[in-house]
């Protein structure tokens, strides 16, 4: 004799069915980025900078007597690459923000200051951690 099975047994059935291999495919992204997406990406820089900024692609410096302040060249407006310097000041390609040395923007539209960046000095080498 057959078993009838109901509607509401069915779909349980299939929604366990499918349940195995969502777990799997998460599990799966999960493993990759914890392989891949924690990674750092370094920039090393000679320690050997004028004062006043330096752009690096993807980093500015800023070297004082006191200090260096590293920062993201991407600016807080809209992500642009910041790659002029006007003086004392950085400029926005895009829309004209203007941040002073402290990564502080003195000119909008832009209204939030750069990403300072950790870095260290190894062996006379600046690194940096994006
Ligand atoms: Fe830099 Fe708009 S993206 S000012």
């Amino acid at each position: 004799m057959k078993k009838k099975i109901n509607r509401k047994d069915f779909l349980k059935a299939i929604i366990y069915l499918m349940l195995f291999p969502l777990l799997w495919v998460l599990n799966r992204m999960f493993k990759d980025h914890q392989r891949f997406g924690v990674r750092q990406k370094e920039i090393r820089l000679k320690n050997n900078l004028p004062q006043g900024f330096s752009i690096s692609d993807e980093v500015i410096l800023h070297k004082s007597e006191k200090q260096l302040n590293i920062y993201s060249s991407k600016c807080t407006h809209l992500g642009c690459k910041i790659n002029r310097v006007d003086g004392e000041e950085l400029v926005c390609p895009c829309h004209g923000s203007r941040y002073n040395s402290l990564g502080e923007p003195i000119k909008g539209p832009s209204l939030k200051a750069l990403k300072k960046l950790d870095y260290s000095i190894e062996n006379n080498e600046i690194v940096i951690r994006l």
